[in-house]
């Protein structure tokens, strides 16, 4: 296959380099964990939880037995995620301090995940899932339509700081796709149109319904139900033993 019907099939953008070669241009992914101290980012910002988050803490960590008590690792770098809105080094220091742990253990749980944020983010994270049922469903369409819509490239921030725009793999909603999902809720079967809408009611303060857009509910064939059709389920009682 050549390269200009492989971008074709797989819908990314080629662009003629130079030298008269189809060069396939990448886009780029979420945002690479790589910390370098910013005016922002850097451990010398003081950071602890606030009163609510504390307890919350608190909770989470009795759950674990004392000497296990980094198993809380992931639920307090969450926490702290949400309290500032990104992980920061100083997030990561104080869950470390809090859990005994090395703060190196708490930086490789929170840089290989991609849950958690290394940069200061939008007020909504937009997160375009492109794996392959989704892609096959032209989540690339979605893709353009919320670049051409915000003009953020993945990985950027819209200049209002409302928007953070990231390209993910898959978020475990095939049978919806092609989906995004913005900060905790699902937006799916979309089209590029619907996926604007979406955007455009966010910006007008709104917080649109999640879930499948093509109204569908939830996960349900698209073609319309096909089991239980009938008037009254099958009563299991006719068919089995009384005594059961
Ligand atoms: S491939 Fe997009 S949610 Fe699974």
């Amino acid at each position: 296959m050549s390269l200009v019907n492989f971008s074709k099939m797989f819908g990314r953008v080629t662009r003629q380099s130079k030298l008269g070669l189809n060069m396939v241009q990448i886009r780029k992914s979420h945002m690479v964990s790589v910390h370098r101290d910013s005016p922002e980012d850097n451990p010398n910002i003081p950071f602890e939880f606030n009163a609510a988050n504390l307890k919350l803490a608190e909770e989470v960590i009795a759950k674990y037995p004392p000497q296990y008590k980094k198993g809380a690792c992931m639920p307090l770098l969450d926490l702290g995620q949400r309290q500032l809105g990104f992980t920061s080094i100083s997030v990561m220091n104080y869950v470390a301090k809090l859990l005994d742990m090395p703060p190196m253990r708490v930086y490789e749980v929170a840089t290989f995940y991609t849950m958690y944020n290394r940069k200061p983010m939008g007020k909504y994270n937009i997160q375009v899932c492109t794996t392959t049922p989704c892609q096959l469903c032209n989540s690339d369409s979605v893709m353009e339509a919320i670049m051409d819509h915000l003009q953020v490239q993945p990985g950027e921030t819209t200049k209002d700081n409302l928007f953070t725009l990231q390209e993910v793999e898959c978020l475990g909603a095939c049978v919806n796709a092609p989906m995004i999902a913005i900060n905790d809720d699902f937006y799916e079967d979309l089209t590029a149109d619907k996926t604007v809408a979406i955007l455009k009611a966010f910006q007008n303060g709104e917080t649109p319904k999640a879930g499948p857009v093509s109204g569908r509910d939830t996960c349900e064939p698209s073609s319309g139900p096909k089991t239980l059709l009938g008037d009254e389920p099958v009563d299991i009682k006719k068919f089995t033993r009384s005594d059961l």
